[in-house]
């Protein structure tokens, strides 16, 4: 399959500090990939590597087949969504609006958006199911409702690749749910999904592939082998699987 993204001994260091140590990553086009691992693990940073926000200590990466940093009209193709903060507190601006702004990332800014823009703009709102808080102010929203207008705004660039850092933060699990629905439809329809979780359970259902990341890329394969993994104790220094809804069915530890 065609590889998307690809690191080669990728190191990345804050001062004298290593955040990320000999990273061999890739993702093939069309997976749906989950990355876990304890806090500070390093995990936005390499998903703003991948998206070009910081460059590599040392090592190679290439985002479809370009620096990620020199991706240029191709930029677009990345869809990102942050880690949730609470940024831009008071700016007065709705959903629809902020949405729209998705669509300057493949035009430029000082275009004007025409009637093909907003139709993509409608069907960006429609796939994250918010066309009932579309005229609402995005200060307004809930956490959840925060997260799904920002994937919109992605998916309003049109973009081939998701790179999503834990967008389930402090959403409720019947909410998680059909969010997670809203992802896998949109993995079908051809959009290759990178997301960071710390919601092992949910997200060993729902992707193809889990990559376990501390400073280094500890291990990665099928959600089944790595939930069976007595790695993962080790990652996070105590007993993940009693946390996850399979709970002890899967822990085959003494
Ligand atoms: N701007 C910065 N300056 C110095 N150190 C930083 C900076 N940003 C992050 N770090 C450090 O890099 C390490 C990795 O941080 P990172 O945010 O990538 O972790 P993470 O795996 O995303 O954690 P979390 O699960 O808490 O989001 C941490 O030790 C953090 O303190
Ligand atoms: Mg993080």
């Amino acid at each position: 399959m065609n590889r998307i993204i690809e690191t080669e001994n990728l190191y990345f260091r804050y001062k004298n500090l290593e955040i990320l140590v000999d990273v061999n990553f890739y993702v093939s086009s069309g997976e749906f990939i989950g990355i876990i691992g304890p806090n500070g693990a390093g995990k936005t940073t390499l998903l703003k590597i991948l998206v070009g926000l910081l460059a590599p200590s040392s090592g190679k990466i290439r985002v479809f087949g370009r620096d990620p940093q020199l991706l240029g009209k191709n930029r677009h193709l990345v869809g990102y969504v942050p880690q949730a903060n609470e940024a831009d507190k008071n700016f007065p601006i709705t959903v629809r609006e902020v949405v729209a702004l998705g669509r300057y990332h493949e035009k430029g800014f000082f275009t004007n958006l025409n009637a093909e823009d907003f139709k993509i703009v409608e069907s960006s709102i429609c796939k994250m199911d918010i066309e009932n808080i579309a005229d609402k102010q995005f200060n307004a929203l809930s956490g959840g409702q925060k997260q799904r207008t920002l994937i919109a705004r992605a998916l309003a660039q049109k973009p081939s690749l998701l790179i999503l850092d834990e967008p389930t933060a402090g959403i409720d699990v019947k909410t998680q749910v059909s969010f997670y629905q809203i992802l896998k439809k949109l993995n079908q329809e051809g959009i290759t999904i990178i997301m960071v979780s710390h919601d092992i359970g949910a997200l060993t259902k729902e992707v193809s592939r889990i990559v376990c990341l501390n400073k280094k890329l500890h291990i990665q394969g099928c959600p089944a082998d790595i939930m069976k993994s007595k790695y993962l104790k080790k990652l996070y220094g105590y007993d993940v699987l009693l946390l996850t809804h399979e709970g002890k069915e899967n822990d085959n530890e003494p």
